[in-house]
C-alpha cells in the first residue's frame, strides 16, 4: 500500500514574514492528518525559518529546484547539500522550469541523481503541453520523459522516487484532466514505464501524484483513483483552509 502524499508548491510567492504566517496558519490542520505525507515547498529564502517551525512535526519541507553540482561557479544557484541543510524533498523538472529556465530531460536526470546522492527525495514533474495534448501525443511525450528523466537511476533509490504527472495545460488554468484521464496516463504511461525500467515490485512502491488545478472541490475524486497517490498543489497550497481540505481528501 502506497501512503498518499500531498505537496504544496508555493512557487515564487511569500516573503519570509508572510511565509511564517502561512506556515503557522496551516500547521495545526496539516499535523492532524497523519495518514497522508504532507510536504510544503516555499521559496529558498523561507526554507530556514520554515524548517525551524516544522521541527518536531511530521510535516516535510521541500525546495522547488536545485543544481546538480556540489559547489562552484554557478551564480544564483543552490546545491543539493544546501537544500539538504533544511529539506528532505526537492521538486525537480517542474514545467515552469522546463519552459522558462531551459530545464531539459538531461538536466532533470542529473538533478535526480544528485538528489538521491545527497539523501533528498526528488518529486519529479512530467507532463505534456496543450499542443501535444491536442495532437494526441500525451502518452508518447510522458513515456519519453519518464525514460529520459530516470535513466541510470539505481533501483533501490527509485523506491523513494516521487513522480508528479502535471499536464501543462492544467497548471494554474483552472482546467483539470478528468480523474479518469489522469489515472489512465499515470497507469499506462508513467507506472508502465517505471515498471519497464525498475521492475514491477519497485514500480508499485513509487508514489505518483497528479498536479494541475487541484482544488478543495475536485481533490477527492482525483485522489480516489487507483493509481493517483496524492497531489502536487500550486495556487491552492497558498490558502491554508483549502490546502488542509486537499490534504484531508487524500486521507
Ligand atoms: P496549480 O499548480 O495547482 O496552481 O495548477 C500546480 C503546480 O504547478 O505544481
Amino acid at each position: 500500500m502506497r501512503k498518499p502524499l500531498v505537496a504544496g508548491n508555493w512557487k515564487m510567492n511569500k516573503t519570509v514574514d508572510k511565509a511564517t504566517l502561512l506556515v503557522a496558519d496551516m500547521l495545526p490542520g496539516l499535523e492532524a492528518v497523519k495518514t497522508v505525507d504532507r510536504v510544503i515547498c516555499p521559496p529558498f529564502t523561507s526554507l530556514m525559518v520554515a524548517s525551524g517551525m516544522l521541527a518536531g512535526t511530521e510535516v516535510g519541507l521541500g525546495a522547488q529546484n536545485m543544481h546538480w553540482e556540489e559547489s562552484g561557479a554557478f551564480t544564483g544557484d543552490i546545491s543539493p547539500q544546501m537544500v539538504k541543510e533544511f529539506c528532505e524533498f526537492v521538486i525537480i523538472g517542474h514545467s515552469e522550469r522546463r519552459a522558462y529556465f531551459n530545464e531539459t530531460d538531461e538536466t532533470v536526470n542529473k538533478k535526480v541523481k544528485a538528489a538521491f546522492e545527497a539523501g533528498l527525495t526528488p518529486i519529479v514533474c512530467v507532463g505534456e503541453s496543450l499542443e501535444q495534448y491536442e495532437a494526441g501525443k500525451t502518452e508518447a511525450i510522458v513515456t519519453a520523459q519518464v525514460k529520459a528523466d530516470f535513466e541510470g537511476i539505481d533501483k533501490h533509490d527509485a523506491e523513494r522516487l516521487i513522480v508528479a504527472y502535471e499536464p501543462i495545460w492544467a497548471i494554474g488554468t483552472g482546467k483539470t484532466a478528468t480523474a479518469e484521464q489522469a489515472n489512465d496516463i499515470i497507469k499506462n504511461a508513467v507506472r508502465k514505464n517505471l515498471t519497464t525500467q525498475f521492475g514491477e515490485q519497485t514500480a508499485q512502491m513509487i508514489r505518483i501524484l497528479y498536479g494541475g488545478s487541484v482544488k478543495a472541490h475536485n481533490a477527492k475524486e482525483l485522489f480516489d483513483m487507483s493509481d493517483i497517490d496524492g497531489g502536487l498543489i500550486g495556487g491552492a497550497s497558498l490558502k491554508p483552509e483549502d490546502f488542509v481540505k486537499i490534504v484531508e481528501a487524500a486521507a
